[in-house]
């Protein structure tokens, strides 16, 4: 089946423009989550006996997940996690519906496996999605844990980011199991300015406060926060981001965003402007995973992101120090039978 996908499918989606191609397959997706049957059908054939994870009080049936950015909207969570998935990230999701950059902004470069994006937070909106995710995945039917990713809008000062961060958290977390602070978007103006101590310091201040006051007032636990961070940082500035996650007492550590760098050999066709993905990102987003993995001393989970295809590249993430996985970039070069590959390979770890 990996194969039907890699010779027939994927050269006919290659042929089509990027983006068009993603709507494509947002949509089958879509449809797979409406046709119950059909849903329930992959399900069982894409079930595989995995090793579960239990972190931050969650239990992820299986350590693969799907990054932000493929599902912005919370539209095909169900469908996501029927392939496989242990756990969907959806979003990033800013207070009010946004409509992005304009129209090229997505880009593969398959003879190194890689992707540019330049999207910038094309999304529904906070409260449209928070009503979705109450409709599509309620709390009472959740088989696997869904993460909310949230930013700033386009428009909002630098300055004023925070509000931005602190509306979407108190409209989505009653319907994550997780949120995910995006401070690392290469497309949004200023948004890595965040993870800069000064910034990023009253940021997390400030979603803590909100977090403390959503479970007085829910009578819920308190919900996991993550940052998730840049690949273009250098270990300096993660000791700073490290020092501050812990004191702040985030939940976790998302590691990594995409590249704005093309230093990598794979990465210098990849011309077009935005952040790039895929294998080209691979090696740096490992040694973020490394680095933080040793410096935190295992005190804070990390999450790796970035470059994983196969089995090979998802273990480095792992063997780095890893406790989850996500992926985007790899679905699309290799199909949606790699989820289950993945999660398969990680039983005899
Ligand atoms: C088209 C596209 C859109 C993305 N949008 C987002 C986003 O909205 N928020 C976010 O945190 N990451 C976003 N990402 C980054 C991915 O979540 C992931 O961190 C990155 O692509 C590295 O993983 P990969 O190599 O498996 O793709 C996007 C990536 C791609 C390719």
């Amino acid at each position: 089946m990996s194969l039907l996908y890699e010779k027939v499918f994927r050269p006919l989606l290659f042929k089509l423009e990027a983006e068009r191609a993603h709507r494509i397959a947002a949509f089958s997706m879509r449809i797979l989550g409406k046709a119950t049957p059909l849903r329930r059908l992959a399900a069982i054939y894409c079930h595989t006996e995995s090793c579960p994870v239990r972190l931050f009080g969650l239990d992820f049936p299986n350590p693969v997940g799907l990054a932000a950015g493929m599902d912005k909207n919370g539209e095909f969570i169900q469908s996501a996690l029927a392939l496989g998935f242990g756990h969907v990230e959806v979003g990033t999701i800013t207070p009010q519906r946004q409509l992005g950059n304009s129209r090229p902004r997505l880009f593969r470069y398959p003879p190194v496996g890689g992707i540019v994006n330049r999207m910038g937070f094309n999304n529904d909106g906070a409260e449209i999605v928070a009503d979705r995710i109450k409709r599509n995945y309620p709390r009472e039917k959740r088989t696997a844990p869904l993460g909310i990713n949230i930013g700033k809008a386009k428009t909002t000062d630098i300055e004023q980011a925070t509000e931005d961060y602190i509306t979407s958290f108190n409209i989505l977390a009653d319907h994550a199991d997780y949120i995910a602070i995006n401070i690392s978007s290469p497309n949004t103006r200023s948004l890595r300015t965040l993870q800069k101590p000064d910034r990023l310091e009253p940021l997390l201040a400030a979603i803590n406060q909100a977090r403390k006051e959503f479970s007085a007032k829910m009578g819920r636990q308190r919900v996991p926060v993550l940052l998730k961070i840049s690949p273009d940082e250098s270990f300096r500035a993660l000791d700073i981001v490290l020092e501050l996650a812990l004191l702040y007492k985030m939940d976790g550590i998302i590691a990594t965003n995409s590249t704005v760098s093309r230093a990598e050999p794979n990465s210098v066709g990849c011309t077009e402007p935005g952040g790039l993905s895929g294998l080209p990102l691979r090696k740096r987003s490992t040694e973020v995973v490394r680095y933080l993995a040793k410096a935190s001393g295992g005190l804070i989970p990390i999450i790796g992101v970035g470059g994983i295809y196969d089995a090979v590249t998802a273990g480095e993430k792992l063997d780095a120090g890893a406790s989850l996985i996500q992926l985007y970039s790899g679905f699309v070069y290799k199909g949606p039978l790699l989820v289950k590959n993945l999660a398969r390979s990680m039983v005899h770890r």
